[in-house]
C-alpha cells in the first residue's frame, strides 16, 4: 500500500534536457514509475534513443524537439504532449547550461546566454505548464533542478550561481502562487554528478583533488536522484512545497 504513494501510474511527466545526463536517468527513472514521458530537448537524435529505451522496457514516451529559451516551441511541445498523453501533471525543468569563469572575463552575451536557460528556460517551460493545469483544472507537481550553487557559491561560476538562486527564489514564488490550484513547485538542488556538463573538469587533477575534499569522497551517481524526484513528483510528497531538495552527499553541510 506505501509503494502505491510513490506510484506515477496514469501521469505524463515532461522532462526538459532530457537527451543527456541528470535529465535522461530521470526519465527513465520516472518511466519505471509508470509515468508517461514527454522528454523535450533540443538534440533529436538522442530523445528518439531515449523514446526507444523506454518503449523497449515497456513505458510509454514521445520526443519533443524544443528550446526552453523559444517560448513558441515549448508551446509546441505541450501540444504534442496533449495530442498523445493528456495534460501533463508532472515538470521536471532540468535544461541547464554552465560557464567557468572569473567574474571579471564574463561579458553580457555570456552572461544573458546562462540566464536565458537556465532561469527563463525554467520561467517558460513551468508558466506554459502550469497554464494549461489550471485551465484544464487539474493539479500537478513541478520540480526545477537548481543546484548547491544555487545556496552556497564556488569561484569562477558567478553566472550559473546566480542563474540558480533565481530558481531557486522562482520555485518558492511559483508554490505559493501555484498552490490555490492544486500545483506544488519544489526545487531539487544537485550536489556534484558527473555527466557532460563537468566530466572534463572532474577527470583533471583539479577535479580529483575537489572530490578528494568532498565529504562523502565521491561524486553522486545519476540513479541517486532518481528516489528525491520521485517522491517530490508523487502523492508521497504532497505536503512538500516550495522546498528546496538538496542531494548533495553533505556538501552543502560542510563549512569547508
Ligand atoms: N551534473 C551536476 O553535477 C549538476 C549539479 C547540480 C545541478 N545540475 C543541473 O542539472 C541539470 C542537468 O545537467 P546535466 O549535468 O545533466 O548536464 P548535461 O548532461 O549537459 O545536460 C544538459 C541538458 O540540458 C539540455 N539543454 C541545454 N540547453 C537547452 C535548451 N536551450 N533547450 C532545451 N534543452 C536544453 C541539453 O540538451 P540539448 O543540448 O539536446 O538541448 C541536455 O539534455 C542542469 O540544470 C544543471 O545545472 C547538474
Amino acid at each position: 500500500m506505501q509503494s502505491a504513494m510513490f506510484s506515477l501510474e496514469g501521469r505524463t511527466a515532461l522532462v526538459t534536457g532530457a537527451s543527456s545526463g541528470i535529465g535522461r536517468v530521470l526519465a527513465l527513472g520516472l518511466a519505471g514509475a509508470g509515468a508517461r514521458i514527454v522528454a523535450l530537448a533540443r538534440r533529436a537524435d538522442r530523445l528518439a534513443d531515449l523514446v526507444a529505451e523506454i518503449t523497449a522496457q515497456g513505458g510509454s514516451a514521445i520526443a519533443a524537439q524544443a528550446d526552453v529559451t523559444d517560448p513558441d516551441s515549448i508551446e509546441r511541445a505541450l501540444d504534442a504532449a496533449e495530442a498523445a498523453f493528456g495534460t501533463v501533471d508532472v515538470v521536471i525543468s532540468n535544461a541547464g547550461v554552465t560557464d567557468a569563469r572569473n567574474f571579471l572575463k564574463i561579458d553580457a552575451a555570456a552572461r544573458d546566454a546562462v540566464m536565458d536557460t537556465n532561469f527563463r528556460g525554467v520561467w517558460n517551460v513551468g508558466q506554459a505548464a502550469a497554464r494549461r493545469m489550471v485551465a484544464a483544472k487539474r493539479p500537478g507537481s513541478i520540480i526545477n533542478v537548481a543546484s548547491v550553487l544555487g545556496l552556497a557559491v564556488q569561484p569562477g561560476l558567478a553566472s550559473y550561481c546566480a542563474s540558480k538562486g533565481a530558481v531557486i527564489q522562482l520555485t518558492r514564488s511559483m508554490a505559493i502562487d501555484l498552490m490555490q490550484h492544486g500545483i506544488r513547485v519544489n526545487a531539487l538542488a544537485p550536489g556534484w554528478f558527473k555527466t557532460e556538463l563537468n566530466d572534463a573538469f572532474f577527470e583533471s587533477p583539479a577535479g580529483l583533488e575537489r572530490i578528494a575534499r568532498m565529504p562523502a569522497r565521491r561524486l553522486g551517481t545519476l540513479d541517486e536522484l532518481v528516489g528525491p524526484v520521485i517522491l517530490l513528483a508523487s502523492d508521497a510528497g504532497s505536503f512538500m512545497n516550495g522546498s528546496v531538495v538538496v542531494v548533495d552527499g553533505a556538501l552543502d553541510a560542510l563549512l569547508a
